[in-house]
């Protein structure tokens, strides 16, 4: 079975860290964020991948190159206008063949495709789609299935009186060579919004698998964040970059650091704390479930609480950075400040 990552996408809502670096490459404890998704594939015997390019799509390249490093085999569809996720696999069709698992490239899934390909073989579906379920659906497109599993309705985004399941489009997919006829070329189209439910509305048979594991979907500065803190405290089953370091005597605090990075005495951490390579940590500094990029440097007596620091940027001298910052790489906030 093939792959089809899509990994064209802008990543708006994460900004600024992706203004500078795609979403799927933005680093997570030392490993281009798509690396975990590869782990996956990998365990389960998947080698052959597509990768759907636009948004930075020479990045990927010069990163993954032809997966040979990563014991894959990597190909590209590159789209000159982003065409959405229908329109981004149709580009790609030439390099598929019989029945293709598709993936969201900000999406991280502990699941078995084998299960999963079994799953959709049995119910004869054209379509299936991986489900989880959430305590908030409300941000979600919401799947209704039948207790057969097959798909009886979609709901994009609901409010809380419209919400009648929990289980969410978990963002991978099982498609029939059958389906591509259904997607018009070249123009931008969406599976979410324009495929599944006009197949479901011609009577096709699309089926909703609810996979069992870690799922999350990085597409915000707190998910991104959450995916450190779930890995850091083995939440999650992936094993984090070779150059990422349990730091001892880190009190009870679980934390990584990158090659190169400095801690000055008396800096103190609590939680779960990623540190990039090359990182400075201040005297007495004070650090709390966050994330400090590449480079970055951290003041004298600065206090950090559950937030991102891009790479390279400074944060001054007992500066305050609270809850939900989300520090710009290459960017200074003097001292004394508080955000
Ligand atoms: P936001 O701008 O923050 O909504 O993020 P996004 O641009 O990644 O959009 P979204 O989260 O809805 O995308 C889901 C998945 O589809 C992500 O893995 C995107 O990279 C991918 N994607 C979205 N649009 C396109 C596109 O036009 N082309 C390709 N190849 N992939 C896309």
């Amino acid at each position: 079975m093939r792959a089809v990552i899509l990994i064209g996408g802008m990543g708006t809502r994460l900004r600024p860290f992706t203004l500078a670096t795609p979403k799927p490459l933005l680093p997570v404890l030392n490993r281009p964020f798509l690396e975990y998704q590869f782990q996956v594939l990998s365990r389960h015997g998947v080698r052959e991948v597509v990768l759907c390019t636009s948004y930075r799509a020479e990045t990927f390249r010069r990163v993954f190159g032809n997966g040979r490093r990563l014991g894959l085999r990597i190909s590209y569809a590159r789209e000159r206008i982003p065409l959405g996720t229908g329109g981004a696999i149709k580009n790609a069709e030439s390099l598929l063949r019989g029945t293709t698992l598709v993936l969201n490239g900000d999406v991280l899934n502990a699941f078995d495709p084998g299960a999963f390909l079994k799953f959709h073989r049995a119910r004869r579906a054209e379509i299936s789609i991986a489900l989880t379920r959430v305590k908030d659906p409300t941000q979600y497109g919401l799947v209704l299935t039948d207790e057969k599993g097959m798909v009886r309705r979609f709901l994009e985004k609901p409010s809380w009186d419209e919400v009648v399941t929990n289980a969410i489009n978990a963002g991978a997919y099982l498609f029939e060579p059958s389906v591509f006829a259904h997607i018009p070329p070249g123009k931008p189209y969406s599976v979410e919004r324009g495929l599944f439910p006009e197949r479901l509305a011609a009577g096709a048979r699309i089926a909703g698998y609810v996979a069992p594991g870690y799922w999350i979907d990085i597409g915000s500065v707190e998910a991104y964040l959450q995916v450190h803190l779930d890995l850091l405290q083995g939440r999650a089953p992936f094993k984090p970059g070779p150059r990422a370091r349990a730091l001892k005597n880190a009190d009870d605090a679980r934390v990584t650091t990158g090659a190169g990075t400095k801690i000055a005495p008396f800096a103190r951490f609590s939680g779960s704390v990623s540190l990039g390579a090359s990182v400075r940590i201040g005297r007495g500094a004070q650090l709390s479930d966050c994330v400090v990029l590449d480079g970055a440097f951290i003041g004298d007596g600065a206090r950090l609480e559950r937030c991102v620091v891009g790479p390279g940027a400074r944060v001054g001298t007992h500066t305050v950075l609270g809850p939900g910052t989300a520090l710009a790489g290459g960017s200074s906030v003097g001292d004394y400040s508080q955000l």
